[in-house]
């Protein structure tokens, strides 16, 4: 006899494996409680009543996935979130940087990148912007055409402000952007600095000999046998004694990596990797 918990797991399990065998998405191994908060949002928006409608309209309607997709993305994020961390690579990371002729920085789960952008401000201000290549990317298409035009609402720019100082920042900000029309639009030479592309942390490999790594507030989503997993393409994609940014709630404790890399002093979610 199946109980009602365990026919919503099996539909749940079944409308997982149906996205995956039908569009190549995997959220297999993403935190359930949240996942099926989601689920059930699109079930109401798609007026079904069960996980198995929803899975039927799915398989059969593209555009109904576009809406899952979007709501298992969760893209919220803002320039310098969590002015600490910025600080951080500002006084740990960047003179390790400015010994390097040549500088690779990824940003996995970049949203719309907001995260990026505050981080070739920080690089432009160390006069390392022109040797250094960005590498920005996430699994959801729509928050990556945002961010490669770089173009947001001006309505928080004061808390933008604030959030910059904070990370100690002195300049003046506006110098990075031009305004009009009630937006904002990030300066071309940092806008170019940046390669915003596809990249799916649940099925893709990892890019190559990186000095920094940035994946802050992802991994929240996963279960711990995906946060395994990317931990460990985090690791193969450092350079000899890169660093690797997570987010605050974030930790690799747990993981097999954490033995081969050492927290920085000060900053629990910065590591470097130990040869
Ligand atoms: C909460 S946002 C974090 C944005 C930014 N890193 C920050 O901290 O402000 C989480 C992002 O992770 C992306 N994401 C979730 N699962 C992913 C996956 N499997 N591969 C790539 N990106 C993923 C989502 O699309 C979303 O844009």
């Amino acid at each position: 006899m199946t109980g009602s918990h365990e026919l919503e797991k099996l539909e749940i399990d079944l409308l997982l494996e149906g996205v995956h065998e039908r569009y190549g998405y995997d959220f297999r191994n993403y935190a359930r409680a949240s996942l099926v908060r989601r689920i059930r949002h699109r079930m109401v928006v798609e007026s079904v009543e069960t996980i198995s409608g929803l899975l039927a309209r799915i398989l059969h309607d593209p555009e109904c996935f576009d809406g899952l997709l979007s709501d298992l993305s969760i893209p919220v994020t803002e320039m310098f979130r969590d002015p600490d961390f910025f600080k951080a690579i500002r006084e740990t990371v960047i003179p390790v940087l400015r010994t390097h002729p040549y500088v690779k920085i990824w940003h996995a789960g970049c949203a719309t990148g907001e995260e990026a952008y505050s981080m070739a401000i920080l690089l432009a201000e160390a006069d390392l912007l022109s040797r250094t290549r960005i590498y920005a990317t996430d699994y959801n298409r729509a928050c990556l055409e945002t961010a490669r035009q770089g173009i947001y609402p001006a309505d928080s720019v004061e808390d933008i402000e604030a959030r910059y100082c904070a990370s100690g920042g002195t300049a003046s900000l506006c110098d990075y952007y031009h305004s009009g029309y009630d937006a904002l639009k990030i300066r071309d030479d940092l806008r170019k600095s940046i390669v915003f592309a596809h990249h799916n942390l649940a099925a893709d490999q990892s890019f190559g000999e990186m000095n920094l790594v940035v994946c802050r507030n992802v991994l929240i989503y996963f279960d711990r046998k995906l946060q395994h997993r990317v931990l460990r393409l985090f690791h193969q994609s450092l350079c000899h004694r890169g660093f690797l940014g997570i987010g605050p709630k974030e930790t690799v404790g747990f993981s097999n990596v954490h033995d081969r890399l050492e927290a920085t002093q000060g900053m629990p979610s910065l590591y470097r990797r130990k040869d």
